[in-house]
């Protein structure tokens, strides 16, 4: 394998996660390996709640990170939620200063949006459901002017290399559907901010790249992953046959949309006592019986927004009239889809991985914030939080930084990228076997067609993080024998006394694949 060297920090991913840790490098050389041009492609970019924070003289990061432990159902680590909350204010601040053009009232403060499961209305907001498209914009912004960072565009992550137990650095191909043979870039530090997993399933509101490939890669190497079963699905996808789903931000709910059936039921009325601001995953789950009942559930806006939504919500909008919906004169239709990853690798409080020289933030991490079930918009605010810390710690563990000249990759030859049917058949057993609702069979059968599907390609480093990944979620949620959160068992509906989060490595996820009996029917 061709090699380089070089003394930039390499920064793997270019959302909100990579994009803050490079501008905190600062001026530490940093070299981002971006799949798209910088602020396409990734996750954060789409997020349209906002940030979760407590900005309101009247809230507190107390309220916020009770908040956060009671939605998480249980294995929400306390002082990761408590460090994370009270952090969040002056993340908002550094945001405002770097240009983020956050909604204010006429007084100044904040505008604030209500959303499932807060007791507060703390989600700062950018034109109704712009908050992830601006803030990237204005951080892309600040990178395209920072001497430091060299980005990669073009390019994509799919190994580690690992050396005497550390790691030592990045193999690269070229992004899209012609792969590469890779290249390796030798680093004195590996920071992974490249989302999560949901496109590994076939209904997803994630962009199209982020199938866990970065979680993949880390557990290839092999790392400690945490809390993988635990995927949040998100409850009002819009069901318009896209791929992947446009998402309707659960801010609409904040706002009193409510969802009802295709017999006019408000079904949520008799579920919850915060029927549709309910924590999510209770939502989501509504939302998959009434869709698995034939009710076509939907999300009704024109009460409480009427036309209001055209400019209020423009990205939700946008995508009802892609779908020929007028939202202002007709119900959305709505369905559960995958939308983020609680679990993912297993980091410390300076998102440090297990492995030596690998640090980790985002959604592709595992802080221990998230519990079983996330509470809305503290997604993007974990991404700051930890992207900062990340950078401090890396700066802290490496020798003072030299020059380091612009890395150059040689020509890459090319090499074939993941087979669009096999992606095509691992998205479609993830959503069959490890989705909204589970059960042994079903998780046995998934992890079987992962297997299969890894075994037709098994020299395709991209396709093996997607599958490594899809084995840890699917493993990981059959050796959790209870419903907690968001996993959600049908043979095992009781909660156990004692929440645990837990730990696996890929090793033991494949074992676990290996000892399934071979399908005799
Ligand atoms: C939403 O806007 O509904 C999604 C926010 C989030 O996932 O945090």
């Amino acid at each position: 394998m061709a090699t380089l060297a070089t003394g930039r920090v390499v920064i793997v991913g270019a959302g909100l996660g990579a994009l803050y840790a490079a501008l905190k490098l600062a001026p530490r050389p940093v070299l981002m390996i971006s799949p798209e041009v910088l602020g396409q492609g990734a996750s954060s970019a789409w997020a349209q709640g906002g940030v979760a924070a407590a900005m309101d003289p009247a809230d507190s990061a107390e309220a916020h990170a009770r908040d956060t432990l009671r939605a998480g159902a249980g294995t929400v680590d306390a002082h990761v939620a408590r460090l994370v909350t009270e952090e969040a204010r002056a993340h908002i601040l550094d945001l405002t200063r770097l240009g983020t053009p956050f909604d204010r009232k006429p007084d100044g403060g904040y505008v604030m949006s209500r959303e499932a499961a807060h007791s507060f209305a703390r989600v700062v907001r950018v034109r109704g459901d712009q908050a992830g498209a601006e803030i990237m914009r204005a951080l892309v912004a600040q990178v395209r002017e920072t001497a430091s960072v060299q980005v990669l565009e073009g390019v994509m992550a799919t190994g580690l290399r690992v050396e005497a137990g550390r790691v030592a650095g990045v193999e690269v191909t070229q992004a899209g559907p012609q792969g590469s043979v890779p290249v390796l870039i030798r680093a004195p530090a590996v920071l992974l901010a490249g989302g999560g997993s949901g496109g590994l399933y076939a209904l997803t509101t994630n962009p199209p790249r982020i199938r866990g490939q970065v979680i993949g890669m880390a557990a290839r190497a092999g790392a400690v992953i945490a809390d993988a079963e635990f995927v949040q699905f998100h409850p009002t996808a819009i069901d318009c046959g896209e791929d992947p789903a446009p998402l309707a931000t659960e801010a609409l709910r904040g706002e009193g949309a409510h969802l009802v059936n295709r017999l006019g039921e408000r079904f949520m009325l008799a579920l919850h006592p915060d029927a549709e601001l309910a924590p999510r995953d209770v939502v989501a789950r509504a939302i998959y019986a009434q869709t698995q009942a034939g009710l076509r559930p939907a999300l009704d806006t024109r009460t409480c927004l009427g036309p209001r939504i055209l400019t209020e919500f423009p990205a939700v909008a946008g995508a009802c009239a892609r779908a020929g919906i007028d939202p202002t004169r007709s119900q959305i239709p709505v369905a559960a889809a995958a939308h983020y990853h609680m679990g993912g690798v297993a980091v410390d409080a300076d998102g440090r991985a297990s492995l030596p020289g690998l640090w980790v933030c985002g959604e592709a991490s595992s802080t221990g914030l998230h519990g079983a079930n996330r509470l809305a918009s503290n997604g993007l605010l974990e991404a700051l939080v930890y992207a900062r810390r990340c950078a401090l710690a890396i700066e802290a563990a490496l020798p003072e930084a030299g020059d380091a000249a612009p890395v150059v990759l040689p020509e890459l030859a090319p090499a074939p990228g993941p087979d669009p049917a096999l992606v095509a058949r691992l998205r479609q057993a993830m959503t069959a076997g490890a989705g909204v609702v589970r059960d042994a069979a079903g998780l046995t059968r998934c992890l079987r067609e992962i297997a299969a599907v890894e075994a037709a390609q098994p020299d395709c480093p991209a396709l093996l993080n997607m599958t490594a990944t899809a084995t840890l979620i699917a493993a990981a949620a059959l050796m959790r024998r209870e419903s907690r959160g968001a996993h959600c068992r049908s043979d095992f509906p009781q909660t156990d006394a004692t929440p645990r989060r837990s730990r696996l490595r890929l090793a033991e996820a494949l074992a676990i694949r290996a000892r399934l009996e071979p399908e005799t029917t």
